[in-house]
């Protein structure tokens, strides 16, 4: 990739601004946790295995921020601050997936000096970005044998690297099998109210020479009839053990959609995204997000002031309209019965 989504350099994290892409392609430095918090919310980075990397440094910047030689003092302010982390956006399992990462190291060396601890807190930090790197390879390497040269693909949101520490998800299959020498066609969905399909996910495509087509939500049905979709490949956000996924919204509409149209629909999403202790999607928490993202896009009023919202950022799309869900560990098929291991 000819760029970094987060990386860790000098005592601080950078990242690359998703909101200023396509038009401008800015790095942030994130100083402290407070400032990495804001990005998260602000979906400055976003993505769910992306986010879980950036919640992850954070608590290395608040580990950094915290001058005392106390273990305990130490302990208890940054687990107070891992809670301020883990409540910056609710539904993609992976951020509370890599800080519960970060509070084992903590709560498991609790004879080290908080200088020792901040080390080991970076040095998990830096594995979590690492694993994800090689998850989203081997995801890539099985999403791609479902792919056959001459291929189309319609994707929603943005499941790319800018999403991941990695390739990507669903765009990782779709860069693995290009690299294979198969050409593969995209439609990109827009990924209303926030675009993520248009500014992100085609201008990752385009970078690598990906043949990709944009389309508003509401041409896929369209799309489909036309019999120029091979199947769909998304990310997700939260998988239950049923299989049910939870990824941006209007994910469930294409799932619907391409089940009406006997086209495959694949989930792509590494095992940190898998939340086994809810049983159906009907337990996944939906983040619900601010009024002006849908009557202000933007910053252009397009709805009359005052006008009634409901802004969900994400949906579930429910197990059996998934033809299979691909991890790092392979490919599953329906019926979906993920057990912890
Ligand atoms: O609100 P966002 O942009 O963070 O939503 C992201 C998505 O819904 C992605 O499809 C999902 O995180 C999977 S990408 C690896």
């Amino acid at each position: 990739m000819e760029f970094r989504t987060i990386e860790w350099k000098d005592h601080k994290a950078i990242i690359i601004d998703q909101t200023k892409l396509p038009l401008e392609e800015r790095y942030l430095e994130i100083m402290n946790y407070r400032e990495m918090a804001k990005a998260i919310k602000q979906l400055k980075i976003r993505g769910a295995p992306a986010i879980g990397i950036a919640g992850a440094y954070g608590v290395c910047l608040a580990a950094n921020e915290i001058a005392t030689t106390d273990m305990t003092v130490f302990k208890n302010r940054l687990s107070k601050i891992i809670e301020e982390l883990a409540a910056t956006r609710p539904t993609a399992i992976n951020l509370f997936w890599a800080l519960d990462r970060m509070k084992t190291i903590l709560a498991s060396n609790i004879e080290q000096t908080p200088q020792a601890m901040k080390q080991m807190l970076l040095t998990e930090a830096m594995n979590i970005l690492t694993e994800d790197r090689e998850t989203c390879r081997l995801m890539g390497e099985h999403g791609a044998s479902l792919l056959k040269d001459g291929d189309t693909v319609l994707t929603h949101c943005n499941a790319g690297a800018l999403a991941t520490g990695g390739i990507g998800t669903a765009l990782g299959v779709i860069f693995t099998a290009a690299n294979q020498g198969k050409k593969i066609r995209v439609f990109a969905d827009e990924t209303r109210p926030l675009l993520q399909g248009a500014r992100l996910t085609t201008w990752e495509l385009m970078k690598a020479g990906v043949d990709v087509t944009l389309i508003c939500d509401n041409m896929a049905a369209w799309v489909m009839q036309q019999g120029w979709i091979d199947c769909v490949m998304v990310g997700a956000d939260r998988i239950a053990a049923n299989g049910d996924a939870a990824n941006k919204i209007g994910t469930y509409n294409v799932a619907v959609l391409a089940k009406h149209h006997h086209i495959p629909f694949y989930v792509i999403a590494p095992t940190s995204t898998f939340d086994l202790s809810l049983q159906t999607g009907a337990e996944i928490p939906i983040e619900q997000r601010a009024r002006e993202e849908v009557t202000h896009g933007f910053g252009r009023q397009t709805a009359p002031a005052g006008v009634a919202v409901y802004n969900p950022a994400f949906d579930v799309t429910p197990n059996e309209l998934i033809t299979a869900i691909v991890s790092e560990q392979g490919i599953f098929a329906p019926p979906f019965h993920f057990i912890k291991t």
